[in-house]
This record gives structure tokens, sequence and C-alpha cells, in this order.
């Protein structure tokens, strides 16, 4: 069968495997359930896409897997799963030693996450500063070649550059170089690309193709774009109000999509094209 995954007969794990997620927000003693029983795993070098309407579950289930839920929410069911390490269980310092070392997270808005008062530079060299003790200087030579990985040119200058320096590209790229600093096994990226224009959103799909082939991880790439997911996915979860209706190779989803919402979202997405490998679905 084609839309077999291609890992599947392997001896190897998944990276990220989740099952029976259950998420809950809790107000005035009323609990909502928002994400149902979710299960989906990101084997090692694949680029597993998550689509779905604004409101459908994607943001949270990729937060629940960094153990960064808004306040009131609260895992009801389930398991996480990061190769051997069941993440529910660790405690919240066990859970940030991960974050960063072994997970990576891209969010939205690079902007917001970057520290406006801190260098570029420092920033993108921290995270080896800090897990890994790497001295200053040490730190800063590293995040210059981590700089110069994601495209940026003249590296050594702008990483002395404050982030509003930058372009929405370039603090995008340098997010991306700081999430690689530890050669984390998981990328978990959400919606990386959307408030950048045209051009530069193909630049950084371009690039976490290139991570992908060169660290062999595991990416958890989560965009309401169809076109996105057809260039950049191998594998497709569908969610629809908290749960997962479909799920299969983007060759299967955008050329026999078994579900009725997924060929609505296909539907409204007329210019659309398939991966090259089995032509335009129109
Ligand atoms: N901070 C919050 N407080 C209350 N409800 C929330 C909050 N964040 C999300 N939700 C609820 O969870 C649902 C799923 O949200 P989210 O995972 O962000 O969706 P998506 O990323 O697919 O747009 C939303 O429709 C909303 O009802
Ligand atoms: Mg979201």
């Amino acid at each position: 069968m084609s839309s077999e995954r291609k890992h599947a007969r392997t001896d190897r794990r998944p990276t990220l495997s989740i099952r029976g997620l259950s998420i809950a927000f809790a107000r005035r003693q009323v609990e909502t359930t928002v994400v149902k029983d979710v299960r989906l795993d990101v084997w090692p070098g694949e680029i597993v896409g998550v689509i779905g309407e604004s409101g459908s579950g994607k943001t949270l289930t990729a937060l629940s897997a960094l153990r960064m839920l808004p306040k009131h929410a609260r895992i009801t069911a389930g398991g996480i799963r990061l190769g051997d390490t069941e993440l529910l269980a660790l405690s919240q310092g066990e859970m940030r030693a991960l974050r960063g070392d072994r997970i990576a997270f891209i969010p939205q808005d690079a902007m917001q996450s970057l520290n406006p008062t801190m260098r570029i530079g420092r920033q993108v060299g921290e995270p080896l500063e800090l897990h890994r003790g790497f001295t200053l200087a040490r730190a800063r030579d590293a995040a210059i070649r981590l700089l110069e990985s994601v495209h940026i040119r003249n590296a050594e200058q702008r990483a002395k550059a404050f982030p509003h320096q930058f372009s929405g590209g370039m603090q995008q790229r340098a997010m991306i170089a700081m999430g690689l600093a530890l050669d984390p096994e998981l990328i978990i990226a959400d919606e990386p690309t959307t408030a950048l224009d045209v051009t530069v959103q193909a630049q950084v799909l371009k690039l976490i193709k290139e991570i992908r082939d060169e660290h062999q991880a595991a990416v958890l790439f989560i965009t309401h774009d169809l076109g996105v997911v057809a260039q950049l996915c191998d594998w497709v979860y569908v969610m629809q109000n908290g749960a997962v209706v479909e799920s299969g190779s983007v060759e299967q989803i955008f050329t026999r999509p078994k579900d009725d919402y997924t060929r609505m979202l296909l539907a409204a997405t007329p210019s659309l094209h398939a991966p090259s490998r089995s032509g335009a679905v129109t």
C-alpha cells in the first residue's frame, strides 16, 4: 500500500508517541474537553503535519508535548512518550531540562519569543551555556556557526545585533538556530511561517527540510495551510473539534481523502497541488 508509513516496519520507536490524549479547560467548576483521545506518532526523520481549522486543538496538542499548556488546561487522559521517556511522568524540573535539549519549539511569532534586550548571538548560544556548560566565548563561536547554518549572512557581525534589528524572516531563522543548538531529536513548530511573506516562508520551509535531512530530527509541524503541508510533510493528521478525524501519507490525504471534513478542507483550497510524486490533485 502506497499510503503505508515508510517507518512502520522498522524496529525503531517513534520519536514522539501520543496516545489517548485528552485535554480539558476548567472554568467555574465546569470542565470542557477540547482535545479528545488523540493518537499521533512522529518517527525519526519524518515531518508530520497537523492540519485543521482554527480552534481544532492543534496548538494544545503540541503544547502538551512540551508540557506548556495554558494555566486552566489539564491533561485528563493519555500518555506522551519521547523515545522511552513518558513526559507526563516527569517533574517540572526534569521537563525544563528536556525542553530545548531533546525538544525544540519554534513558535509562530519569533519576535515575541526572543529577548529584546539580548544580542542575537548570545541568545542563540545560551542553550549551550545553560545545558552544556559552554563558556561565553565558546558559546559565541558556536552561535555564529549556528547562524551560518540557518543561512544568515555575515553571521559574525549579525550575532552582535539585537532582535529588532533583524527582519521577521531572520528572527524566525535565529529562533530555529537557537532550537538547533543542542541537536534536538524532536522539533515542534506551531505555524512558524504564518507571519512571514511567501518568499521568506519558502526559505524557512527549505531550512526545516535541510534540518530533517542532516539531523534526522523528527518534526511536528502545525499549520492551517494545506499548500505548506503538500510541500513539506510526509504524513498528516487532520483535526476537527479536538479529535483526529483522519491520518495518512500526504499523497493519500491529498488524492484519496476518506473523511468528509478532509475533503472540505481540500475543496476550500482550489489552487492546491499535491506533491510532485503524485501529480496535481484537481
Ligand atoms: N487559554 C484558553 N482558555 C480557554 N480555552 C482555550 C484556551 N486555549 C484554547 N482553548 C480552547 O481549546 C480549543 C483548541 O485550541 P487550540 O489548540 O489553540 O486550537 P488551534 O491551534 O487548532 O487553533 C479552542 O477552540 C478553545 O476553545
Ligand atoms: Mg493554534
